[in-house]
């Protein structure tokens, strides 16, 4: 008892300091998350999935292995055959059979198999081999994954009235199960019951879960019809009719997960109710846990506590994750130490590490860090008293990644909130201070400890530098493989740090010679990030050499070609460098991310119509196609010229944009929902330019013109318009007056004041009256006006 209270303590404290220090950071960074910051949350997600992903693919060859050593038994247990006590000396495998079967077990690709089963197929086994053996072979071709081979055989018995042994045809719907061919399966599972009701025996209720389990992970949304026939098959007097089985605890909790799992709730409360009618069996931890999936946290805490007294369950590690948040929300914290208490006495070491990642991977989304952080120093840390569980690397890498995330989510605030406000501070707030601190002391811990570090840690580390110094010290001390991964990671922070020079120094030193064209388009948005701050110019002597000395510099190096180039205009040249014919280095051709990151840099720096439509031309002599992303991304390079952009809009780039569409005509659907979505993305680049020349009326005329094409102008074409219209202004603020008497020529065109605003609610109309939330809002004001 006393352990307990002290362990709560030191949890407890551990969380409420770690809490404190970034409880303001987490309620913001929660509002931030509907703002919008595409680029950060991709990136953050998408390396978690990697971490889980990478963990799967190893369960998978561990299983393909598993199976072949299965398949080596049965077929020993075939030469074996009639040898054995019991075993009657006739029913013995024919030689020709058992050549066969040793060339199935020796079978490496497919097309091997495939032939051994062909060859099976002709051996007319049905009638020349006994029942034990042809049982036999029919559970070898179903672990080969010879369908056909073994449904015949199946088959053929059961044309016989013969029921083979339940381990038989388990085997063969699990193989079904495996190759998702669900429909086999359930023509096998009448067949099954047909024969069984002859015999006047159940269909084993193990095969037929296989079955049910099959077909649910099928299942996709909650109104599937697929939910609604297993339920009507739950019925005892239905199932036994159709299926010649008594459904189990395990049949119901296939169900209840499916629906759980696509968040039926209506369902999941009526199987429940079902469940807790049968006398035969109740309700199991798996089905109070697909119940909590689909339930809030705080109904969550609910069932938590009829689990706990309920003396016949006990929560597992799905519980506990499942709770582990709501659990730290409600401030419960001794109960999250009961739990992990109780999980980690009564399992084995390899289950508790991976429930730790678990844990801690949903603490960490849930933007829980700190909490997933105070668990590790309990639980993982050698100097506390009540460490118990070794930490790997995949814990390291979350918390790591997390503190990450933290930071990113922090700056990223930052900078909107220094949008909203213009000219506010930018200074590094403390939140963000703590989570990079912590990051690193981890990483610290990690070396001292001696723990494997892999490039995912690497990758994370990185994310966690805020100057290129330390980027580059972090990649000096790490013992991890660079991969190719890590070396576009190292070039987009060196972006977004400001330093493109580096960057590209890095790619000289490690990708220069790839034909990849990822770690190419890494280095163009790299470009990009620094056109956008200011279209910094580039200074290779300036940037950290990264070479051991005595290394002379190659004539392919990217750095020589763009050195003392503004970002926008390195940008173009590296993009010509992989769009040569007779090439000099050997770079892939460029794609259409390429040229969109192209116009993107382009957009920041010089802006000229000409340089636009070159753009577009090169790109389309290319081959890119003139999809929505890529023309909204040309037409911000126009700058203001509006008469330019409407002339190429009018006599090129519209009809290359149609004649895109009309490639997918006979398309599905859902690709001519996309049809629109490209052309709205098209017009909306015009807006920018619209509002770049401050010519509202020619934005409004857009707008109609959108309407008469079914096209609907929506809140992103007004904030199109909108940010052309915030650039022009920034722009005009730091010009001189030289050049803002040159500017005075093109005023006469702008519309008089009065005029702008009178186009600009016009054009808010327009882009406002398709979308019901605003029109709510309007209704909303009106009323009140009325009032
Ligand atoms: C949930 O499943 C039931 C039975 O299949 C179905 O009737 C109901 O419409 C589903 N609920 C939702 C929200 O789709
Ligand atoms: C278009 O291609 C030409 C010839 O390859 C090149 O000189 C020019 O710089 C390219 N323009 C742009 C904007 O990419
Ligand atoms: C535009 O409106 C949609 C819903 O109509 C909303 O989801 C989206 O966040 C809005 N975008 C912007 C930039 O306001």
């Amino acid at each position: 008892m006393k352990r307990r209270i002290k362990l709560f303590l030191n949890l407890k404290s551990l969380v409420v300091a770690s809490i404190l220090a970034s409880a303001v950071v987490l309620l913001q960074v929660e509002s931030f998350v509907f703002l919008k910051c595409p680029t950060c949350q991709t990136t953050s997600v998408s390396h978690l999935k990697a971490i889980k992903n990478r963990y799967t693919d190893q369960n998978r060859k561990h299983t393909s292995r598993e199976k072949r050593n299965q398949l080596h038994r049965v077929i020993q247990s075939i030469e074996h055959y009639g040898k054995g006590e019991g075993q009657n000396i006739q029913d013995k495998a024919s030689d020709e059979l058992l050549e066969t079967l040793i060339m199935l077990s020796n079978a490496k690709t497919q097309r091997e198999v495939s032939f051994v089963g062909r060859k099976l197929d002709s051996l007319n086994i049905m009638n020349k081999e006994s029942l034990p053996i042809q049982e036999r072979v029919l559970k070898a071709t179903a672990l080969a994954g010879i369908f056909s081979t073994s449904l015949n055989i199946l088959h053929d018995m059961l044309d016989a009235s013969y029921l083979p042994s339940k381990i038989a045809y388990t085997a063969v719907c699990s193989a079904l199960r495996k190759a998702g061919r669900n429909e086999q399966l359930e023509e096998l599972m009448y067949d099954l019951a047909e024969i069984s009701r002859k015999k006047e025996e159940f269909v084993d209720v193990f095969a037929w879960n296989i079955f049910l389990a099959s077909i649910c992970s099928s299942v996709e949304h909650p109104g599937d019809k697929i939910l609604t026939r297993v339920w009507k098959w739950m019925d005892p007097f239905v199932a036994k009719e159709q299926f010649c089985v008594k459904p189990d605890l395990f049949s119901y909790n296939t169900l209840l997960h499916a629906a759980a799992r696509v968040g039926n709730q209506t369902l999941v409360e009526s199987v429940w109710k079902d469940m807790a009618q049968q006398t035969e069996f109740q309700p199991d931890i798996r089905a109070y846990n697909s119940r909590m999936m689909v339930k809030s946290l705080s109904e969550r805490l609910q069932i938590l506590d009829e689990i706990e007294r309920n003396p016949n369950v006990s929560p597992d590690k799905y519980t506990i994750d499942l709770v582990i948040y709501a659990l730290v929300q409600e401030g419960r914290l001794e109960d999250v130490e009961n739990l992990l208490n109780d999980f980690v006495s009564s399992n084995s070491a390899k289950v508790i590490g991976d429930a730790f990642s678990a844990f801690f991977i949903t603490l960490v989304q849930s933007d829980n860090v700190a909490s997933a952080r105070a668990i590790f120093d309990t639980y993982m840390c050698e100097e506390s008293k009540y460490f118990c569980v070794t930490p790997n690397t995949r814990h390291f890498n979350i918390l790591i990644d997390g503190y990450r995330r933290l930071a990113e989510a922090t700056s990223t605030r930052i900078k909107l909130d220094g949008e909203l406000t213009n000219n506010m501070q930018k200074e590094p707030s403390c939140d963000k201070t703590v989570a990079l601190a912590e990051g690193r002391k981890l990483y610290r811990i990690m070396r001292k400890r001696g723990v494997r570090q892999d490039p995912y840690t690497l990758s994370s580390m990185m994310g966690l530098c805020t100057s290129t110094s330390e980027l580059i010290n972090v990649i000096k001390e790490s013992e991890s493989e660079i991969t190719p991964a890590v070396i576009r990671s190292v070039i987009t922070q060196c972006g977004s740090l400001g330093d493109p020079s580096l960057a590209c120094r890095f790619f000289d030193k490690y990708a220069r010679d790839s034909k990849n064209i990822r770690v190419w388009n890494v280095l163009l948005g790299a470009l990009s990030e620094g056109a956008k701050q200011d279209d910094i110019v580039l200074d290779l002597n300036a940037a950290p050499s990264l070479e051991e000395e005595g290394r002379n510099p190659s004539m392919s190096d990217i750095a020589l070609m763009i050195d003392g180039h503004k970002c926008s205009e390195a940008a173009i040249i590296l993009l010509n460098i992989m769009n040569s014919v007779s090439k000099k280095v050997m770079a892939p051709y460029p794609n259409s991310q390429s040229f969109c990151l192209a116009a993107s840099a382009l957009q920041y720096g010089f802006t000229d119509a000409d340089v636009a439509v070159d753009l577009f031309r090169n790109a389309t002599y290319a081959g890119i196609p003139s999809d929505g992303r890529f023309i909204n991304a040309v037409f911000r390079c126009f700058g203001d010229d509006i008469d330019a952009a409407l002339t190429s809009w009018k006599g090129e780039i519209r009809l290359s944009c149609l004649e895109h569409e009309s490639r997918t005509r006979r398309a599905p659907v859902s690709i001519h929902r996309s049809r629109n979505k490209n052309l709205v993305a098209a017009y909306n680049g015009l807006l920018y330019v619209c509002g770049r020349a401050l010519r509202p009326d020619v934005a409004v005329r857009l707008a109609y013109a959108m309407n008469k094409e079914g096209l609907e102008p929506n809140n992103v074409s007004l904030n199109s318009y909108r940010s052309g219209k915030r650039v022009r202004e920034d722009r005009l603020a730091k010009e001189t007056n030289e050049e803002k008497k040159a500017g005075r020529m093109w005023s006469r065109l702008i519309p008089k004041p009065n005029m702008v605003e009178q186009y600009e609610s016009l054009l808010f109309v327009e882009c406002t009256k398709y979308d019901p939330r605003i029109k709510r809002m309007s209704k909303d004001k009106k009323v009140r006006i009325i009032l």
